[in-house]
């Protein structure tokens, strides 16, 4: 059955704004678990603007499903991850100190020979280890030859398009994606922009095995609480995948 990661960045977002204690991103975890999340998901990313050290320790203790930290291949974060959370599934993304979220896939063919070795650091400390990448042929080959154990998907330029041709067009480099992934022995995720009103088309696609969505999820939580909120986007995900 299709798995869900829930995203919970945007409750450290909220906490951050005034430097406070609240909202807990452990609490939240607690109640994505309790809503049917399948995994949690956080950035810790270097400039620290969410997700703390504190929370990823408490996080790893705490979680009952699949713990799954989005990083950079930065040497203090994959130190970290390696050597002190080592969480059940490390997801490498790109990032950029001005963006305002992760802006597309890690370009693993330009930086392989950094990438494997992080892989290969990763995979020493026992976690299965995640490319999030665009669906294109090189960076799907690429991943497999790096000793990915998986890819996820960027579906960003299904999201963000404006047209149904592009639209279209998006399905399609993802379908194609998931099938060319498939063949090389990877386990196939999906995330980025998807929300309650998008996710059917991509959850209808044969062959993801994981969704990781956040900002819809924590903005419906907002008007419904998280547990329902999960619960809403899980119903659909089952809906549309079988
Ligand atoms: N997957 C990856 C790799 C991401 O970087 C993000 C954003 O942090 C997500 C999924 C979730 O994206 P969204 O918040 O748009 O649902």
């Amino acid at each position: 059955m299709i798995q869900l990661g829930v995203n919970i960045d945007h409750v450290a977002t909220v906490r951050q704004a005034r430097m406070t204690d609240e909202p807990d991103p452990v609490w939240a975890a607690v109640e994505a678990e309790l809503g049917g999340a399948d995994g949690i998901t956080v950035h810790l990313r270097e400039d620290r603007r969410h997700i703390q050290d504190r929370d990823v320790e408490l996080l790893k203790e705490t979680v009952g499903v699949k713990l799954n930290l989005e990083m950079a291949i930065a040497e203090s974060i994959v130190r970290i991850a390696s050597e002190r959370i080592k969480p059940d599934q490390c997801t490498l993304v790109p990032e950029n100190r001005q963006e305002i979220t992760t802006e597309g896939g890690l370009d693993v063919v330009k930086l392989k020979r950094r990438v494997g070795k992080v892989v290969e650091r990763l995979h020493k400390a026992g976690c299965i280890v995640s490319a999030f990448i665009e669906p294109e042929e090189s960076q799907i080959k690429m991943s497999a030859d790096l000793g990915f154990d998986a890819i996820e998907l960027w579906t960003g330029a299904y999201a963000n398009a404006k047209n149904s041709k592009s639209e279209v067009r998006a399905l399609k480099e993802l379908e194609n994606g998931i099938e060319l992934g498939r063949s090389c022995g990877l386990i196939v995720h999906a995330g980025h922009g998807l929300t309650y009103r998008n996710v059917e088309k991509v959850a209808r696609l044969e062959g993801f095995c994981e969704f990781n969505i956040g900002h819809s999820i924590i903005s419906r939580s907002i008007f419904v609480g998280i547990r329902e909120a999960v619960r809403q986007m899980k119903e659909l995900l089952i809906r549309y995948s079988s």
